[in-house]
């Protein structure tokens, strides 16, 4: 298979971690016999101290080329401290969601066995956790106009916007995740208070009628952040708008023991895109401590979503598996055990990939 990978690793940590994503992209691509073509492109802070833009036009020009794209992260606390400036990183991780359609991010959490103990969770609440996040990831108040402040500066507003299409589309693919898996989706909303929200749960009422197979039932927002932690086992599918989306995908990805592991897709109208859920952890970057796992689960969804190819997805869970068993982890996730770096954990796991069949 012809695969054309965009690289597209922006700040902090994400040069680090792209590294480790691409050796194991590669070390898969030779054990299958794939022609890979990996291109790099600039996104984010760095961008715009290279071209002026967060999203230029010639890395919007190399997604729509590519068949995906493998993202990191972006950010600095150059433009968080200055909430004056024009032009912010996160502009530009809005401008390439938005062209490039990605109306849909998945962001699957799963417990690993040799994990368990790092949750902050009692271990019979996280044993056998495995539920899927489906954020809407093109409206709501990240893209709602007007936005801004009054002409004195002493109020300022957000609009949350959503369209019948727009909620449809989202649960559409909810409901296609939910029907392949164990048949039971639930809608976060805060239908209570938020007109928004109660034009989902009308949507979502009449969508559900199309997939009688899949149980549906709704939480408010609120609730659902509770419930997430209470019994995190009752979840199989979420599917939520924007805001809501992001943050319980923070407080799941914790329950797992560490947000260094978690990988989503973000899929839509052209390329998906692939990151790692963690942001760019300014503190870490150029240290080589950064936990590389959830930008190379990256690659294992991008294989089995852009290319369904779930052999090549499943050799590198293996090998993610095998490394955390090994106890080959960095500092997040190694407590009073040895750290390893960033370079350390992913060169581990390209071993391991290389190296399969002939142990
Ligand atoms: C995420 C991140 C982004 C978001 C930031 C970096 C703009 O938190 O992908 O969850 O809020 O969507
Ligand atoms: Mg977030």
């Amino acid at each position: 298979m012809k695969l054309t990978i965009a690289l597209l690793p922006g700040d902090g940590i994400g040069p680090e971690i792209m590294t480790q994503g691409l050796n194991v992209t590669k070390a898969i691509c030779e054990k299958f016999g794939h022609e890979l073509t990996c291109k790099e492109g600039v996104v984010g802070a760095c961008a715009i101290d290279e071209t002026g833009d967060p999203y230029p036009p010639e890395t919007h020009a190399l997604c729509m080329q590519s068949d995906a794209v493998l993202f990191g992260a972006i950010g600095n606390p150059k433009y968080d401290n200055d909430p004056t400036a024009k032009v912010r990183p996160e502009q530009g991780l809005l401008r390439m969601r938005k062209q490039l359609g990605l109306y849909g991010n998945i962001r699957p959490v799963m417990t690993f066995p040799s994990l368990i103990h790092k949750s902050p969770l009692r271990s019979e609440l996280v044993e056998g956790v495995d539920f899927l996040c489906v954020r809407e990831l093109t409206g709501g108040l990240y893209f709602g106009r007007p936005q801004g402040r009054s002409e004195d500066g002493d109020t300022a507003y957000d609009t949350c916007v959503y369209t019948r299409e727009e909620v449809e589309r989202v649960l559409h693919l909810a409901y296609r995740f939910a029907g392949q898996r164990r048949k039971r989706l639930t809608v976060v909303d805060k239908a209570n208070i938020l007109a928004t929200s109660r034009l989902w749960r009308q949507v979502a009422q009449e969508v559900a009628l199309g997939y009688p197979d899949v149980e549906t039932d709704f939480l408010f927002v609120d609730n659902a952040a509770m419930r997430l932690i209470q019994w995190p086992k009752s979840f199989d599918v979420l599917v939520t708008e924007n805001m809501f989306g992001d943050i319980l995908t923070d407080e799941a990805s914790v329950i797992t023991g560490s947000l260094g592991l978690l990988p989503s897709a973000s899929i839509g109208l052209h390329t998906s895109v692939y990151e790692p859920v963690h942001g760019s952890y300014p503190q870490a970057a150029g240290r080589n401590i950064a936990n590389p796992l959830a930008m190379i689960l990256c690659v294992a969804l991008m294989f089995e979503y852009s290319f369904q190819r779930m052999e090549e997805g499943a050799w590198i869970r293996e090998a993610v598996n095998a490394s955390l068993e090994a106890g080959i982890v960095t500092e997040d996730i190694a407590g009073d055990g040895k750290a390893y770096t960033t370079s350390e954990v992913g060169e581990w796991i390209t071993r391991y990939i290389q190296d399969k069949g002939k142990r």
